[in-house]
């Protein structure tokens, strides 16, 4: 009968080990009492956790051939069609859909969680006029914990929960006011009265008017793009949240590692870098030289490519419907011509169809948000907001775990041997 372990046979000694498979894994730990000597255990290498998983977790499956995405057994697609983003955001984080008098509770909280300290918006008033949002909400984000420094209570499941409203419903707050601090806009306050995306809507584009009216299908519209980018497993940012989470450092810490992590141009970064490489391409007849381009070494196409789908990003065909319902309120974005001429030269050509590169969820996204008149600036802003459910429950997941440890991988050191000080004057 077949076991469910693994035999390895290290040729350096002969010696034979046997070590168990556990749901698909061996534990990297096993590998340690693989020696020749008493302190050289054998170690795996695996720059950018190309094989290792570094948890277990009931939260988010991804089957990147097939290009499934599902947020606790649920299809991303039936919940982008049915669900709006708290629902999800609850679920995320309590693992099952709410029932209605708990749906109601936990939008009561996110919807009264949302101002934020005056002394917040005095730091925000302190930034460069032109400073990036970006920079704004991962600094904002991590002097909240100087104002809530019972947060540090990470093991109080209460202390947690007033955390988790807290940061869902502070996010779009801090995100409107670094936006309207970027235009020199008087800020504009949240609106209880609105939902989750009407309430960001207003705090976004309020101008002189009472009352704000957000339009219902760009509301509907971001609902459905917050409920997209709510959670992805174990990428970059989620990463950086469980990594410097496991110092047991406080949740609005980490939240501020994992926005950073995010910021940058090869994660949620990314749709804003489709923007500015759609505007340098300029038209649909430079298309091809700029794919020869690519495939000659200069640059990548931007919002293609996934470390995990090797097929359609599920979330990316959402995306291009929601892209036609926009477009027809706010009129067709010009640059969607470049974007769906990128894609059919790409998807008919072998280097991209070898390589499995497809579009991701921020090759059409960026599209949306100028459409619906946000800057490139805001876009990893945009993302940062729904991702941080996710953030949330990934960090609870990881400090409940009893396997979890401190994030501390090994290296292997290729460096000098010992060797003495030489003083200044004898160095070449
Ligand atoms: N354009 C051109 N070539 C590419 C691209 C691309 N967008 N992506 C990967 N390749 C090539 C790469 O050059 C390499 O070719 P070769 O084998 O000849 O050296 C091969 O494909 C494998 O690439 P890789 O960099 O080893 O793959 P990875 O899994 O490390 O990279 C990625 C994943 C997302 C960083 C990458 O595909 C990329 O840079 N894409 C563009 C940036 C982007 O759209 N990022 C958003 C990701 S989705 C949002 C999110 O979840 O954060």
């Amino acid at each position: 009968m077949a076991s469910e372990t693994l035999t390895i046979i290290d040729n350096r000694t002969g010696k034979k080990y046997e070590v168990p498979i556990r749901n698909g894994a061996i534990k990297a730990t096993d590998l340690f009492q693989i020696k020749v000597a008493e302190d050289d255990g054998l170690v795996s290498y695996d720059p950018g956790f190309m094989n290792t998983a570094s948890c277990q977790s009931k939260i988010t499956y991804i089957d990147g051939d097939k290009g499934i995405l599902r947020y606790r057994g649920y299809p991303i697609e039936q919940l982008a069609e049915k669900s709006n983003y708290l629902e999800t955001a609850y679920l995320i984080l309590h693992g099952e859909l709410p029932t209605q008098s708990q749906l109601a509770d936990w939008t009561h909280h996110i919807t009264y969680h949302s101002i934020i300290h005056e002394n917040i918006k005095e730091l925000i008033d302190g930034f460069h006029y032109d400073a990036h949002p970006m920079g704004i909400l991962v600094s904002t984000v991590a002097a909240l914990s100087t104002f809530y420094p019972g947060a540090k209570k990470i093991f109080d499941p209460q202390s947690r929960r007033d955390q988790t409203y807290r940061l869902i419903s502070k996010m779009p707050t801090l995100a409107g006011f670094a936006y309207r601090h970027s235009l020199g806009l008087p800020y504009s306050y949240p609106d209880n009265d609105l939902s989750y995306t009407g309430n960001f809507l207003n705090m976004l584009f309020k101008m002189t008017e009472l009352k704000y009216k957000p339009n219902p299908v760009l509301e509907r519209a971001l609902d459905v793009l917050f409920i997209l980018h709510a959670d992805h497993e174990q990428n970059c940012s989620t990463n950086a949240m469980r990594g410097v989470g496991s110092s047991q450092v406080d949740p609005y810490s980490a939240v501020a590692a994992a926005a950073a992590a995010l910021y940058g141009p090869l994660h949620g970064g990314a749709n804003e870098a489709v923007l500015r490489m759609l505007m340098a391409i300029g038209s649909k007849a430079k298309v091809p030289e700029f794919i020869k381009k690519v495939k000659g070494g200069e640059g990548r196409l931007m919002g293609f490519g996934h470390r995990v789908y090797k097929n359609y990003d599920p979330r990316a065909t959402i995306i291009k419907q929601i892209a036609d319902q926009v477009f027809e309120v706010k009129g067709r974005n010009p640059l969607l011509d470049i974007a769906l001429e990128l894609e059919r030269i790409a998807l008919e050509d072998g280097y991209f169809i070898q390589r499995k590169l497809y579009p991701n969820v921020d090759f059409y996204s960026g599209l949306i948000y100028q459409s619906m008149g946000l800057p490139m600036d805001m876009f990893p802003v945009l993302f940062a907001i729904p991702r941080t459910s996710g953030w949330i429950a990934q960090w609870e997941e990881m400090l409940t775990d009893a396997d979890q440890k401190l994030a501390r991988p090994k290296q292997i050191y290729l460096g000098a041997e010992t060797r003495d000080y030489v003083p200044m004057e004898k160095r070449k």
